[in-house]
């Protein structure tokens, strides 16, 4: 079964995929990662390069093939619930989706705290925008929804484990 992250910019998604695969051994692929492989550039490059829509691109042929493989732990991108073809492909495999669910205002924090260069976070009105954009699909295509504001990485972690009875 594979058990993929979802949700807003700095929900912490990497983060919490990686602590994952240590507690139950299984690999971590992370979307991004893979998509800047595939374009041989970092995100922001994509972006200002190509636009948008070509890193959604790349981001759906990302998620065909992550949908296809077995027994790992998937780090996506934020927007990866803009197509809903997507989703699809990552449920493949019995996939199951774990939503991380945190406040605007946490999001905010942790972008100011500190964080790489985010194309679509270049400022909180149109950050917040996208957020209540997204909030609802987010909720509607999970399994299981987990709040991550003020909880320790472990604990984050050890609920999702409990949720997903593994
Ligand atoms: C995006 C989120 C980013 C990255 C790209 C687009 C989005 O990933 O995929 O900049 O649309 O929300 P993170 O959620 O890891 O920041």
């Amino acid at each position: 079964m594979n058990i993929i992250l979802i949700g807003f910019m700095r929900s912490g998604k990497s983060t919490i995929s990686q602590e994952l695969g240590k507690r139950l051994g299984l690999a971590v692929v992370d979307m991004d990662d893979m998509i800047e492989q595939k374009a041989q550039m970092r995100t922001p490059k994509i972006f200002e390069k190509f636009g948008e829509n070509r890193f959604r691109e790349l981001e759906t042929e990302v998620a065909m093939e992550v949908g296809s493989m077995r027994d790992i732990i998937v780090a996506t991108g934020g927007g990866v619930i803009v197509y809903s073809i997507n989703i699809e492909y990552l449920k493949q495999n019995g996939g199951k989706i774990i939503y991380l669910h945190t406040s605007f205002d946490e999001i905010k924090r942790r972008v100011q705290k500190h964080s790489r260069p985010r194309p679509l976070f270049k400022n909180t009105e149109e950050a917040k925008k996208l957020y209540l954009l997204r909030l609802s699909t987010y909720q509607h295509v999970s399994d299981i929804a987990i709040t991550t504001d003020n909880k320790e990485i472990s604990v984050i972690v050890d609920e999702i484990i409990r949720q997903l009875n593994v």
